[in-house]
Parts: structure tokens; sequence; C-alpha cells
């Protein structure tokens, strides 16, 4: 047990960063309250001594003492709670944005191991549950030292008693601790299962109108009962020992309790105690029960939150399998060539891309085709630095792309997905993450060609976009992620698939934009559509991970039979026939 204190203290300690002037100023201040309220219980038996004496000037005098005590008690205590605040709120803080940073810096291997309901969790419940740990762990010190006091006060009067005491608090801790250990286990068994559950509800929510479509709705009703029916059993098992160590421990408690009294009446009666110290005795006795309970709640509260601890210990220490450094070079004024040469690169151990060379022009639109899972998004996610190239080297003008700092590089290069990412909120507050300036946010809509549209909404730029919402069509947030990228003055534009899921109105409209873009970006664009490829100025014909052909539509058209494929597998698409992706 002492053991898991002390890993638990030290886990704790690196966590919360609980600064080492709070911890004291707790410790200080608990063990002061806590010393004047077994004082208190001194000196008010003394009122009793000096009563049966008439003495009537110390009488008056422990009276005064018994005053002071509550006094201090009162003045500790109050300045121990503030304390308290502040550490929390301290702790709580740092951790969460230590989390935050955490998460958001992590591959994408970090979720496979740790669910998403355990993050949301974690970074809320857990991140509060350590913050509350420095009160508690300087209660439990304290409570301990409180009940040496009071074992050595007892010793001083009777030291029969203060033996019976001893046993009576070391029986009663062995016992608890007991009962408490086996209802913890049920207790994290309880947590386990409400990871389990608010992971798939997140997941349920994220994909609802899918699974309503598709008619999953039983099934996962049925399986969310399953996770909810493992929790009531471990609710049930854990209240089973919880109320074992409520009623019947306490019961036997109150069995010795008596024992103890009549021992004392004896001893009363024999002459070997007077009345006084049979009331400091009863007192102090009762107060040590009470500060058992403490000290054992305390300890099952350790060993919930050693719970918490070592998930945010788990996912503060998981280690990126790549971690990518990034250099110093922060030039600002990149033209935007791109150039990948001889790159090999590949997720696990199977190699993706086989020897990529190719150099892309600014202000040109270059497209990236070929068959599904043949390595395009791979191409893009090494652009992005989200993986580093086995071999080879990729380049923006010259420099490799790895040696720019995060800044320049984050405000050079852009990408927009098939399905854009937005938040929950109005248009212009998703576009003030990139640019405040509303006139760059009017100038960035009109050039993709949706300021008109934003305008004519009852609320205008103030429109709350919404992941499933219908006030605004898939085209029209896809155009809004445009202008949001725009707004990030990036040179380098990479499009992954963004007109697949668009009507052919919207798409032809987002081919326009895209022909106005290149006249200052370099673009580059991974695409399925034929029409979509015939507006690049070069196309790279990618195919089991290699280029197979680079061109021009026309050149390709004529020479290269894997292109010509594309082309007329896509055309045979617009007649509704369905290809890998969709139907157009
Ligand atoms: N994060 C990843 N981890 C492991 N394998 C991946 C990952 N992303 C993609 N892959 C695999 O790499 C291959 C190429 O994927 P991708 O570049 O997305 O192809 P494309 O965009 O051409 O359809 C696929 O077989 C895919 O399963
Ligand atoms: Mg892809």
């Amino acid at each position: 047990m002492i053991k898991e204190y002390k890993k638990f203290i030290k886990d704790y300690m690196k966590l919360s960063q609980t600064s080492k002037k709070y911890f004291i100023l707790m410790l200080v201040t608990a063990t002061g309250y806590k010393v004047f309220a077994i004082l208190r219980t001194l000196f008010a038996a003394w009122i009793i001594k000096y009563v049966t004496n008439t003495d009537l000037k110390m009488t008056t005098i422990s009276i005064i003492l018994v005053g002071l005590s509550y006094l201090f008690y009162h003045i500790m205590y109050i300045i121990n709670i503030k304390v308290y605040g502040k550490n929390m709120e301290f702790c709580y803080t740092t951790l969460q944005t230590r989390l935050f940073n955490k998460v958001i810096s992590v591959d994408d291997n970090f979720t496979k191991k740790i669910s998403k309901g355990k993050l949301v969790n974690s970074i809320n419940k857990d991140a509060i549950d350590i913050g509350d740990m420095c009160d508690q762990v300087t209660e439990l010190y304290t409570t301990i030292v409180q009940v040496a006091i009071v074992e050595i006060l007892v010793a001083i009067y009777s030291i029969p008693m203060a033996i019976l005491l001893l046993i009576y608090t070391l029986i009663y801790i062995y016992i608890r601790n007991r009962v408490d250990r086996k209802g913890s286990i049920y207790f994290k068994k309880q947590k386990h299962e409400v990871d389990r559950y608010s992971n798939l509800f997140s997941q349920i929510l994220s994909g609802l109108q899918e699974i309503k479509t598709f008619d999953m709705l039983d099934r996962l009703k049925h399986r969310l009962n399953e996770i909810k029916n493992k929790y009531s059993k471990s609710y049930i098992m854990k209240r089973k020992y919880f109320t074992i160590r409520d009623n019947d421990v306490r019961f036997i408690t109150h069995g010795v309790k008596v024992i103890f009294y009549i021992i004392l009446l004896l001893l009363m009666k024999n002459g070997s105690i007077t009345i006084d110290i049979l009331v400091l005795i009863i007192g102090y006795f009762e107060s040590t029960v009470g500060y058992l309970d403490k000290i054992i709640s305390i300890t099952s509260k350790i060993r919930e939150v050693n719970v918490s601890v070592e998930r945010i210990d788990n996912i503060l220490n998981y280690k990126n399998n790549n971690d990518i450094i990034y250099g110093d070079i922060n030039y600002d004024l990149i033209d935007g060539i791109v150039e990948f040469n001889k790159v090999r690169f590949g997720y696990n151990d199977k190699e993706i891309l086989k020897g990529i060379s190719f150099k892309v022009k600014t202000n040109s639109l270059t497209a990236i085709v070929g068959p599904s899972g043949t390595g395009k998004t791979s191409i893009f996610n090494l652009l992005l630095r989200l993986y580093k190239p086995n071999k080879g080297k990729i380049s923006i003008d010259d420099v490799d792309i790895y040696d720019y700092t995060k800044e320049v590089y984050g405000s050079n290069v852009s990408v927009v997905n098939q399905k854009p990412f937005i938040f929950n909120m109005s248009i212009r507050k998703n576009l003030d993450f990139v640019d405040s300036s509303i006139e760059n946010q009017i100038e960035a809509c009109k050039r993709v060609g949706i300021h008109d549209f934003i305008t004519s909404l009852p609320q205008g730029y103030n429109t709350i976009l919404r992941e499933n919402g219908n006030n605004i069509s898939g085209g029209q947030k896809q155009l809004i992620s445009l202008a949001r990228t725009l707004l990030s003055k990036s040179e380098i534009l990479l499009f992954d698939e963004i007109t697949s899921s668009l009507d052919p109105d919207t798409a032809s409209h987002i081919k326009k934009v895209l022909k106005d873009l290149k006249k200052d970006h370099t673009i580059i664009m991974i695409t399925h559509k034929p029409e979509m490829m015939r507006i690049a100025d070069r196309i790279l014909v990618l195919y089991e991970g290699k280029i197979v052909a680079d061109g021009t539509h026309k050149y390709l058209l004529e020479n290269s039979e894997h292109y010509r494929f594309l082309q007329a597998r896509k055309s045979a698409s617009k007649l509704g026939v369905f290809t890998d992706d969709k139907v157009l």
C-alpha cells in the first residue's frame, strides 16, 4: 500500500505540475487546522478537570484556549481552501493544455490504441480528478499525523488505552482496505465500460445519417445495451462491497467501541483514570474513527484516480512512430516549385510509393490520377509533412520541405479534401481562424464565387454551419472551405478529390475557380473525373506506386494506355454506371 502511494505521488506530482510552494502551503495549513482540532478536545477536557477541581482561573483559561483553537482552526482552514482553489485551477488548466497539445500532435496510430471516448473523458474528467488530488494527498498525510498525535496524547494518559487504540486502528484499516480494494476493482471495470459506451456513442452520433439509411440502428442499440449490462454488473458488485464497507464494517466498529467504553468505565471505577481523562479518551476515540474513515476513503480515491493518472500518463507518454522535426528556414516568399526526387514511402512495411520523381512549376495546375489505392493521397500526406519518405527528397523551391519552419510551411501549403472540415460555428468564425479581416474574407469568398450566396442568407456571414445541417449544400461548404484556404495565402494548394461528391453544376463552377486560382498558385489536384483532368496543364498518371505517364491530356490520350483506360472508365460512369467511387 505504501509503495502504491509513493508511485502515485510521484506520478501525480509529475502530471499535475503542482508547484512545491502550493503543496507545502497545503500541507502546513492542513496540519495546522488539524492540530488545532486535536488541541480543542484536550482543552475541553481541561475545562472538565478544572471545573471538578473548582479552579476558576484555570477553567477560564481553558475556555479561552478552546475559543482560540476554534479561531486558529478556521484561519488555517480558510487559507487551505484558498490555496487549494488556486492549485486546482492551475493543475486543471495546465494538464488540459498539455493533453490538448499532445493529442493534436500525435500520428494516426494513436487513435488505434486509445479510443476517442477515452480521450474525451481523460481531457475532461480525469484532468479534474487529478487537479483535486493535491488536496486529497495532503489530507492523507495530515490525517495520518493526526492519528499519530492522538495516539501519543492517549499514551501520555493511559498506556493500555493507547495500545487498545493502536490495535483497533490497525484492524480497522486492514478490514476496510480489503473491502475497498475489492470494490475498486469493480469500479475500474465500470469506468472501462463507460469509456466503451461513450466511444461507441460518439461514433454513432458522427455517422447517424448513414447508420439510419443502412438500418444499423437496432444492432447498434443492442451493442450499446450489452455494454450497459456489463456496466450494471460491475456497478452492482461495486455497490455490494461499498455497502459492506458502509454498513457491516461500521457495525463491527460500533461493537468494538462499546467494549472499549466498558473498559474505560471499569478503569475509572477502580480509580486508574479521572473523569477528564475519560472524556478526553472518548473524544479522541470518536474522532479517530472519523480520521480512519478519511484515510481509507482517500486511499480508495487515490486508487480510483490512479486509473486516471495511468490513462493520462499513457496519452502524454505516447511516442509518435515518426516524430518529424522541423527546420529553421523561415523564408516566407515561396514561389511554389514542388519537386519529388526518387521518393520511396510506405506506412508500415509495405511500400506504397516506389520511386516517384516529378517537378511542378509555379502558377500551374497539375492533376494526379490513377486507380484507388495507388498512393495519390499518400503523395499529399508527404507534402503535408505528416510522414517522412523512406528514401528520396521532397523539396519546395529547392529547399528540403523538412527544413522549413512549421509556421512558414503551414502558411504556404494547404489542402482541401473531399469532405471539408468545418466547425459547427458561423461562416465568419470558420474564416476567422485563418484571417479575421472582414475585407479579406469577402474578397476570398468573392473569388470562389460564394459571396453572393452568403449575403443572400438571412443571417449572412453569421449563418451557422453544421456538419449535417441542410441549410447549406455540400458544394457550398466546399466553396467556403476553399475560401478559407485562400485566406491562408498559401502558394501551394492541394485538392484531394474535391469535386467527387458534388453535383455537376457546382463541379463545373469549381473548375472555373481552379482555372482562376492557378494564375497565382501552384495547384496539385487528385481527381477521378475526366473533365477535371482536362483542365490540368499536366497530368501525372500513378499506377501501383509509380508514375507511368506524364503529360497533357492530349498527349496522354495518344500515348498512355493507362490514361485512356481511366478516361474511358470514367466516361462510362457518366451514363450512370457504378465505378469504384460514386455515381455521377
Ligand atoms: N495511414 C495509413 N496507414 C497504413 N496504410 C495506409 C494509410 N493510408 C493509406 N494507406 C494504404 O496505402 C495505400 C495507398 O493509399 P492512398 O495514398 O490513400 O491511395 P489513393 O489516394 O491513391 O487511393 C492503400 O493501400 C492504403 O490502404
Ligand atoms: Mg486518395
